[in-house]
């Protein structure tokens, strides 16, 4: 259903990767809402191809190639994004994550340290250099929203979320220290949303990934939220109804963070 939230809204969308990623979801929301949205990926993602489906979905929009840790690629989207969308951007979705150390094996106790700063480029400071490169080149409207995606991982212990624990730290960081300087600058607001495990590639990269979607499933009074319903959220972040919510971190998870233990998981060992 649609409400036009987000009618004559512009907005750039990374990290859809395929039908499965948040961001997809997201970037159909957002369309479905009456946005005009770019979206973009790394240039490796895009050979996949499937971002086509997508943007032919989302009123044949443009993709635009980027790596989200190159200042250029960053600049260059920044400005054909303006370009084709027909002036400044009204809200952004971070939504990108990624661990050599979790790729290759590496546990937290044997970090190799060069794929740690790579985690930490590609997964938070990224998004700081997303947010620098639009103040400088001054692309956010007035009352604009950018929004990144995190994981309960960064305050609470999950052992084989391995260095991906401290980049959501960062990132979560970010968006508190960023959202000071561009709400007092531009009245822009910058927020993450923690966000259940969902069953994707870079969830699914983690190690034992199963076993923690269905805890987290039975340690939820509502169960873990959907991708959908992520995107939902996310819509209603980008709209005018949520002016004044910035610098925040904000659950969506089904009120797993705030519960001690369930029924359901109490019933496991009774
Ligand atoms: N899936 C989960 O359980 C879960 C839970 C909470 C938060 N998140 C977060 O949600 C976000 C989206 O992940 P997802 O679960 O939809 O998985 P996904 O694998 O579909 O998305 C991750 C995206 O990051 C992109 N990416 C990687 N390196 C990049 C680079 N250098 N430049 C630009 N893009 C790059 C990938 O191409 C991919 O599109 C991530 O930040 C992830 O940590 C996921």
């Amino acid at each position: 259903m649609s409400y036009g939230l987000l009618k004559g809204k512009r907005g750039i969308v990374f990290g859809a990767l395929n039908d499965q990623s948040i961001a997809w979801k997201v970037a159909e929301r957002a369309h479905e809402e009456g946005a005009s949205i770019v979206l973009t990926n790394a240039p490796i993602a895009l050979r996949m191809g499937e971002i086509n489906k997508l943007a032919e979905k989302c009123g044949n929009t443009k993709v635009i190639g980027a790596d989200a840790t190159s200042l250029e690629d960053l600049e260059k989207l920044v400005d054909e994004s303006q370009e084709h969308l027909g002036g400044k951007i009204d809200f952004v979705l971070h939504s990108i994550g990624m661990s050599l150390n979790v790729r290759k094996g590496r546990g937290y106790t044997d970090l190799d340290y060069n794929f740690l700063q790579k985690t930490y480029d590609i997964s938070s400071v990224s998004f700081h250099k997303l947010m620098q490169t639009l103040m400088k080149k001054d692309a956010m409207n007035d009352w604009g929203s950018i929004l990144a995606l995190t994981y309960i991982a960064a305050q609470r212990v999950f052992p084989d979320y391995n260095d991906m624990a401290e980049a959501k730290a960062l990132l979560e960081s970010y968006a508190r220290s960023f959202g000071y300087h561009f709400g007092e600058q531009k009245k822009v607001r910058v927020n993450t949303i923690s966000q259940s495990p969902t069953m994707t590639t870079a969830g699914s990269g983690v190690k034992g990934f199963d076993a923690f979607f269905n805890y987290a499933e039975d340690m939820s009074p509502l169960g873990n939220a959907p991708a959908l319903d992520c995107a939902n959220y996310c819509i209603s972040m980008f709209s005018d109804l949520t002016k004044y919510v910035t610098m925040q971190n904000l659950f969506h998870d089904g009120g797993f963070s705030n519960t001690g233990v369930s029924r359901k998981i109490m019933e496991k060992f009774m």
